[in-house]
């Protein structure tokens, strides 16, 4: 079975580039089917839930393009719009957003309910009440699908009860082709719904106050071509900053948006972590063992819910007693059964995780429960003593593009294998000393 081995123990230094943001592609992709001409989009990070989406849009009959590694070019022109319902779909959470889009651009759309992780409850009323709003009839229709349509689409002044990315973004793209204005009021802030935006006005939308909770709408009736690149992966470079913080390591991470790291690199210098920011670079040096402190996942600009396992990881490590609070997802302390086999000393009571700080971690061989969880996982094998096994690694290849061979670039002992043989010759090639 395909799985990581990795050694732990060297601190992680040097220099590694942040791709860009897959919850900002899976929006954009699915938007780009909005224009009757061709639309590139550049800085596509290489995950697998890029290519569902990208299956899903060409399933549909989008003309899709790929000449590059990370550049998409989509035509929207042949579009049969006949109900979305296949294995890509299903794979990933993001191609609710074919709803938005099919509806805005056909006041019709019939898609199947989506998948994703399993974090907890991912209810979408949000989504559907933004589409009722706006004058469609929506139901589930057969086989778990989600069927919306109108004979027009009217603007409209929308609450949302919850703070939710998704429905923001599959509101926004909805009202851009209706008729007249919409008012979203408590909208989600993220740097993702602030690209979808930028992306969607550069094909022509009418789409102002994004990345606050206002956002205001005028509906077009066209949406034409454009080319456009992605942001950087906020949650990607997290991830790193917080491995080499874990391994007490040295590492630049480049091609980022300092700006978007505010809240993860204000938990690092609280905990004793020296950052060093650049424009488009932040280094990360951690000498010592960090300090413990508390966090509650908030919506965008508190402290992001996908980043809420990497914390724990590095709080894992520190000392004293940290508190976590998770306010997004429910089920999303699942890994710290997987964390409590490398020596954690975790409690989780409901939405919380109280965490007793361990010197250091010790090997294991343990599961990914999900993308997020899984890369925290592996932070903690790369920071742990001796040797481990991670299983499930598809999990963590829907998010992040060359995992092991950026980390490798960084000095950790990490390789993908997919046999026995293929693990003894990994020990061998690192060294490996099993423990
Ligand atoms: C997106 C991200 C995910 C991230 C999450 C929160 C993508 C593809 N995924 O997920 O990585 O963890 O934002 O930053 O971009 N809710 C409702 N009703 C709805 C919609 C949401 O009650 O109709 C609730 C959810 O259960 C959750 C909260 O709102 O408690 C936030 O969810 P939301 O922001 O919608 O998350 P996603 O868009 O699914």
């Amino acid at each position: 079975m395909e799985h990581y081995v990795v050694k732990g123990g060297n601190p992680l230094s040097g220099e590694v580039e942040i791709a860009g943001a897959k919850n900002a592609a899976l929006a954009i992709l699915a938007a780009a089917v909005m224009a009757n001409e061709p639309v590139t989009i550049e800085n596509v990070p290489d995950v697998s839930d890029i290519r569902a989406i990208v299956g899903a849009v060409t399933e549909i009959g989008a003309i899709v393009d790929h000449p590059d590694r990370h550049t998409y070019v989509i035509n929207g022109a042949f579009i049969k719009n006949e109900p979305v319902d296949n294995a890509s779909v299903r794979k990933i959470r993001g191609s609710y957003y074919l709803i938005g889009a099919l509806l805005g651009k056909y006041k019709k759309a019939e898609v199947a309910l989506p998948g994703g992780c399993n974090i907890g409850l991912r209810p979408i009323d949000q989504h559907i009440k933004g589409f009722r709003a706006l004058g469609a009839e929506v139901q589930l229709a057969y086989h778990g699908r989600v069927s919306a349509e109108a004979e027009e689409l009217i603007g409209s002044h929308i609450y949302m009860d919850v703070v939710s990315v998704g429905a923001t973004i599959n509101i926004i793209m909805a009202a851009c082709m209706a008729k007249g204005n919409t008012i979203i009021e408590n909208a989600a802030k993220e740097p993702h719904v602030v690209d979808l935006a930028n992306f969607l006005n550069s094909m022509g939308a009418r789409i102002r106050g994004a990345g606050t909770d206002v956002i205001r709408i005028k509906g077009v009736d066209r949406l034409h071509g454009t080319e456009y690149s992605i942001i950087p992966d906020q949650i990607e470079a997290g991830t790193y900053m917080y491995a080499a913080a874990a391994t007490k390591g040295d590492v630049t991470i480049t091609n980022v948006i300092p700006k978007h790291l505010e809240c993860l690199t204000a938990k690092l210098i609280e905990m004793g972590c020296e950052v060093i920011e650049s424009d488009d670079s932040v280094r990360i040096v951690a000498t010592r063992r960090l300090e413990h402190t508390n966090v509650k996942t908030l919506p965008y600009p508190g402290f992001p819910t996908d980043m809420q396992p990497q914390i724990s990881v590095l709080l894992g490590l520190s000392k004293g007693t940290s508190i976590v609070t998770e306010s997004i997802f429910e089920n999303r302390f699942k890994y710290t059964d997987e964390l409590a086999k490398m020596g954690a000393n975790v409690r989780v009571e409901g939405n919380t995780a109280i965490i007793d700080g361990v010197e250091q971690y010790t090997g294991a061989a343990i599961n990914a429960p999900d993308l997020r969880a899984g890369a925290a996982l592996v932070t903690a094998a790369l920071a742990a003593r001796g040797y481990s096994e991670i299983y499930d690694v598809h999990y963590i290849e829907r998010g992040y593009e060359d995992f092991p061979e950026k980390l490798r670039s960084l000095g950790a002992c990490i390789a993908k294998v997919d046999s026995d043989d293929e693990e003894r010759r990994a020990i061998n090639r690192f060294n490996f000393r099993v423990v």
